[in-house]
């Protein structure tokens, strides 16, 4: 497994190669399975079903060899494959920053949403190739996968900022995105939404 650079971090350029979704060169890569999302999904029965039936990779995080310390400015490029659990579109975890700082994700191939939270104002940017998104400090954020094909999203994060994955957990994101069907469509009584995804509010069950 390649590891991340140690310290100091000498100047480079790292190149991507989008086809491959591999950045060269490589530091560590994160693989989430299905069961990495325990507590995550709406609809358990759904998941434990998913993990049951092979237990899919559900995205991956291939970071620079740009170290997560403090001043540093790493890089990953994340995948998230195309599906739904339960109707709900395939995410990330979501993380909130334990030192509040900002965040900007480019997206790069596929077509995605990046779901913001500061615990009470729930934002929504959909996210096509050449789009910034902007997660300002205070807002916790989850990226999903609303198209058919992998969407692939560059992130650029300072290195001090942390990941704290059970603020999720405990406070939710605000609202869930599901792929937008006719039954989804007639439990929520609207219509859907051009984007082919709805939203329902986030509850604990
Ligand atoms: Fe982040």
């Amino acid at each position: 497994m390649s590891e991340y650079s140690p310290l100091p971090v000498p100047p480079m350029s790292i190149r991507f190669d989008p086809a491959a979704g591999t950045l060269s060169p490589e530091g560590p890569t994160l693989t989430r399975r299905m069961s990495d999302l325990e507590g995550l999904f709406r609809d358990r029965a759904a998941w434990e079903q998913a993990v049951a039936d092979g237990d899919p990779v559900v995205y991956s995080v291939v970071s620079s060899q740009v170290p997560e310390v403090d001043r540093e400015l790493p890089q990953s490029i994340t995948t998230i494959q195309p599906g739904a659990t339960g109707g709900e579109l395939w995410m990330t975890k979501g993380h909130q920053h334990p030192n509040h700082q900002g965040e900007i994700y480019l997206g790069i191939s596929g077509r995605g949403g990046l779901l913001m939270f500061d615990g009470a104002e729930t934002r929504w940017v959909e996210m096509t190739p050449g789009t910034i998104g902007y997660m300002p400090p205070g807002w916790a954020h989850r990226s999903i996968n609303i198209g058919s094909e992998p969407y692939s999203f560059l992130a650029v994060y300072p290195g001090g900022a942390g990941h704290d994955y059970g603020w999720v957990l405990e406070h939710g994101m605000g609202l869930r995105v599901l792929a937008a069907t006719d039954d989804n469509t007639a439990a929520n009584g609207n219509t859907g939404t051009d984007t082919g995804v709805e939203f329902v509010a986030y509850s604990g069950d």
